[in-house]
Order: C-alpha cells, then structure tokens, then sequence
C-alpha cells in the first residue's frame, strides 16, 4: 500500500519524495562477482516505487545499480511520473575536456537506458586539481543540450560548494553525510544552502544501519564485513568510540519508545527537519532485505523540544567530526571505505611538475605554464633547501579565465588550493606555510577572504598581511603569496 510521504521540491522545481532508495549496497551484494539478475532486481526497485518511494540514488560505481535501474526504467511505457533516476559521475583526476566530460555523461545515459538524467552528481577527490570546474562547466552546457536534468555534487564543502556557484554553476543539491553521529552539514554548509537554496540529499543517516535497535547495547563489533557498516564504523571511532555512540543510540531509543517507532526513525526524522535537507538517501540491499514500511513511518511523527534536549546530552558527549562535508574524502583522518573508489587518491596527479635548477642542486620549482612566467621572469613556486616561495596567487583558471569575478571569498579558496598545489609538488604541505600575505583590490572584502584564509590556516597560524593593493593587476579582488618551512 503506498505510504503517506512528505514531499519536497529541488531548485529545478523537480519535485520528489523526502526519503530516496539508496544502491550503493548493490556494489556491496555483488563484491564478489555475483552481478545481481537485473529482472529480479527491478522488481524489488518497482516494490518501492509502488509504494512512493520512486526515487533511486546511484553511482557509476555503485555494481550494476545503474543497469538494474535501466530496467526499471525500461518498464514505465504508460502515463504517470516516471520514477526517477539520479546517478553520480566519480572521474578519475585528470583533464576535464568536453570530450572526457561528454563521455561520462553519455555512459550514464547508456546504461540507464534514457536520453536524460534526472539528477547527476558530481565528485572529485582533489580541490588542488583545478579541472574540477572545467568538469562542472562542462556539465552545465550538456543540461543546457537536455543530458542533464539538474547537476548536483557530491561531498563538497561550504567553501568549494559556494566557489561553484559563484562561478556560475547553477547547482542543485549537494549530497553529504548528515546524521545524528556526523552532524557538519548543520555548520556552515546549511547557512549556504538558506542563502543560495543548494539543497542537501544526506546519506549515512543510519549509519550503515548502526543507528537501529539491532545495535542497541549491543557489544563493539570486532570486525565489519560490508563497506557501509565498515566506514561508518570508522565515523563512530572518531566520534568518541562505541560507549559515545550507544549514548546517541540509547537517547535515540528513548524518543523512539516515546513515539512509538523505530531507532532508524528518530535518527531520520532529525536530518529531515533541517530546513537545507531536501531528503534522506536510506540503502537498501535489494533482494535481501527491505525495511520499507518502518522506514515510511518517518512522517507519522514529530521530534519536540524534549527529544531534542535529550539529543543534546548525547550528542555533548561524542567528539564532532572533524572538518567539514566531503573531508573524509579528501585529508586525514580518512573515514572512507573500500567500494568508494578512495584508491584514487594515491594515484591523483600533481598539478604542476617539479623542475631542477640547472647548477643549483639545493633548488626546484614549479610553473604553471603561463606565457608570461618565463617572459617576466618568475616561478610559480621555487624551493631552496627546505624554504618554499610561492609568488603571488590569483584565481586564473587556464591561460588567462578570472573565476567567480566579483566574489572575492570564493577566489580565496582558489587561490589556497592552488597555492596547497604549488607546495605540494615541491614536497611541502600546507601545514609547512609559516607566512602570507594578502592584498585585496577592495578593503570591504576583507571578512570572506579572511574566513576562507582561516579555513585552512586556523590551525596552522602563519604570519600574515592583509593590505588594500588598490587596483590588482588583471581585475582580479585578491592576490596571495605564501612562504613555507619544510
Ligand atoms: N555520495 C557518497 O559519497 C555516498 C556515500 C555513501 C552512501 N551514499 C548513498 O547513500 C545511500 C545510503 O547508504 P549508507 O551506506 O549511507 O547506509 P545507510 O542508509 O546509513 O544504512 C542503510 C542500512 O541501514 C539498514 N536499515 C535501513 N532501514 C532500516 C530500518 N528502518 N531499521 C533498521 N535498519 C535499517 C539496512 O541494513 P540491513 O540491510 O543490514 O538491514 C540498510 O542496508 C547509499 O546507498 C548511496 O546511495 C552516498
């Protein structure tokens, strides 16, 4: 019987219902080479589309997910919305041509069997590679073509998330992690979503299942066969441990009695009554188990002051996760699992190449390829022993493109990545950086600048200037030099 469902709206007016059937588990079911029959695995994606739940999160690598959804897919010949589709492009680092951009937009479609996507969400798994925007700009001009019914992304932070959209990238959703164990998407990725409407998808919102009565009291498992589980393992070690969880899942347990419905509720009910929360991601190992009609009791029932009151008290007692959205992806501590491509991350190129120094073995640098580096004569970035100079730093994308004009925050972010870039390839990180100096085209923009400067240094605390340089060269709002100590 269909369940009574709260619905919501995208930026796009696309219009779903708030919880969403996620397949990341099908990569999960078929680990060990046995591909699911996509027939009788569309039958049970059709069993929750009968029930309103007509919404499937995929990836490219998330198993046969895609094919099997083709089928579903394949199946809606009549009238009536058709359920929909959303899917995620995970590219490997590396140039964004149209030509590569096309082509994993076109594998989507191909398997899915349509001519358009609903919703395609976009990874990367390093900011310091620049290619990312090309990717996304690139996407943009296929939804304008009619391949891409929205562009999401996935795991991005506040800061990248909002250089996105000042870069012109009309985004609508960002899928993250949200639950009552990793509670940053309340920070500041929320506050960028009330301001420029970016909806949030969360996943994780179970925990892999952790947060559900089967663990209630239950003793710290030793060893955690599925990825889901596995990495959100991980989250509950660097939330504080198993006795910092059951604390969350005892307060948990608590509201759940009060209200008569499950564990699982509670915790999806609490990410859904964020205003940014478009709607929660739950997995589901189709053909094994389903949890469908707990799960729609969701909407049945409200969280009040005293439930959340009583969340406080658990959540004071766990440790938040550190960083924002998307880190775990991205830097240490790593909370990733096998089956979330993480390998690529120590295959990810450098963006620039060290050079030696004819006659100077204590010296290398780094350039960016700009005409005008060698015609002025600089580097990028030179390193002499264990000193790293990095010239100053505008946010030009390519030969000569100014990203996200206007917005001098979000050319900060640029910026820092590229500068994190240059260091890198010298063999430095950003933690060595003992000095810089910011000058801005106009003093009134120094609070975005000096916030995303201090998103990345707040705990490093190099030496640094901030002076008004009047009119910077090329139009640019800001320009950055750093200095590193190795
Ligand atoms: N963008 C990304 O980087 C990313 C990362 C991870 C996940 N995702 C997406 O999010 C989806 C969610 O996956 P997840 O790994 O985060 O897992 P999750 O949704 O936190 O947990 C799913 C598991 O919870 C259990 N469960 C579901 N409903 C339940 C209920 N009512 N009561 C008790 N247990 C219940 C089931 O476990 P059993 O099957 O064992 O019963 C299910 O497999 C994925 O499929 C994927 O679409 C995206």
């Amino acid at each position: 019987m269909p369940i009574a469902v709260e619905r919501t709206q995208l930026p796009t007016g696309l219009a779903l219902n708030r919880l969403i059937c996620g397949l990341w588990q099908v990569a999960d079911i078929e680990k060990d080479g046995r591909v699911l029959d996509p027939e009788t695995a569309a039958d049970a994606l059709g069993a929750y589309a009968a029930t309103g739940f007509e919404t499937f999160d995929m990836a490219d690598h998330y198993g046969s997910a895609e094919l099997i959804m083709g089928r579903l897919l394949a199946r809606h010949t009549g009238p009536g919305p058709r359920p929909l589709a959303f899917t995620k492009w995970c590219p490997a680092p590396g140039p964004m041509t149209a030509a590569v951009v096309r082509a994993g937009v076109q594998a989507r479609l191909d398997r899915l069997g349509v001519s358009r996507v609903d919703l395609l969400q976009f990874h990367w798994w390093s900011f310091e590679h620049p290619a990312w925007l090309d990717a996304l700009h690139e996407m943009e001009k296929l939804r304008r073509e009619g391949l891409i019914g929205a562009i999401g992304v996935t795991n991005f932070d506040a800061a990248h998330l909002a250089l996105a959209l000042a870069d012109g990238i009309p985004l609508a959703t960002n899928q993250v992690s949200f639950s009552l164990l990793d509670r940053r998407a309340a920070g500041p990725l929320s506050k960028l979503c009330a301001r420029t409407g970016v909806r949030l998808l969360a996943y994780g919102t179970l925990c892999g299942g952790f947060l559900s009565e089967r663990w209630l009291g239950r003793p710290e498992p030793a060893a955690v066969p599925d990825w889901s589980r596995s990495k959100y393992k991980r989250f509950i070690d660097a939330a504080g441990g198993w006795a910092a969880f059951q604390g969350i899942l005892g307060a948990a347990a608590e509201i759940a009695r009060k209200h008569g419905v499950s564990v699982a509720n509670v915790a999806t009910r609490w990410v859904l009554d964020h205003p940014a929360v478009a709607a929660a991601i739950i997995g589901a190992r189709i053909t094994e188990r389903e949890h469908r009609a707990d799960n729609g009791r969701v909407f049945a029932f409200s969280l009040d002051a005293s439930d959340r009151a009583l969340l406080g008290e658990a959540f004071a007692a766990t440790t938040p996760i550190p960083g924002d959205c998307g880190d775990e992806y991205r830097r240490p501590p790593f909370l990733t699992a096998s089956g979330d491509l993480s390998h690529h991350l120590a295959t990810i190129p450098h963006v620039y190449q060290a050079e030696p120094v004819p006659g100077r073995p204590d010296r290398s640098r780094v350039s960016s390829g700009s005409m005008w580096e060698p015609l002025a004569g600089y580097s990028r970035a030179i390193r002499v022993g264990n000193r790293i100079c990095v010239s100053g730093t505008t946010a030009t994308h390519g030969a000569d493109r100014c990203v996200a004009p206007g917005d001098a925050g979000a050319q900060t972010t640029y910026i820092l990545d590229k500068i994190a870039a240059a260091i890198a390839a010298l063999g430095g990180r950003m933690e060595d950086v003992v000095r810089t100096r910011i000058y801005l085209r106009d003093a009134a923009s120094w609070e975005p600048v000096s916030r995303a400067h201090g998103r990345v240094f707040g705990a490093v605390l190099p030496a640094n200037t901030l002076i008004q340089a009047g009119n910077l060269i090329g139009g640019y709002d800001v320009e950055i030099e750093a200095e590193a100590q190795l």
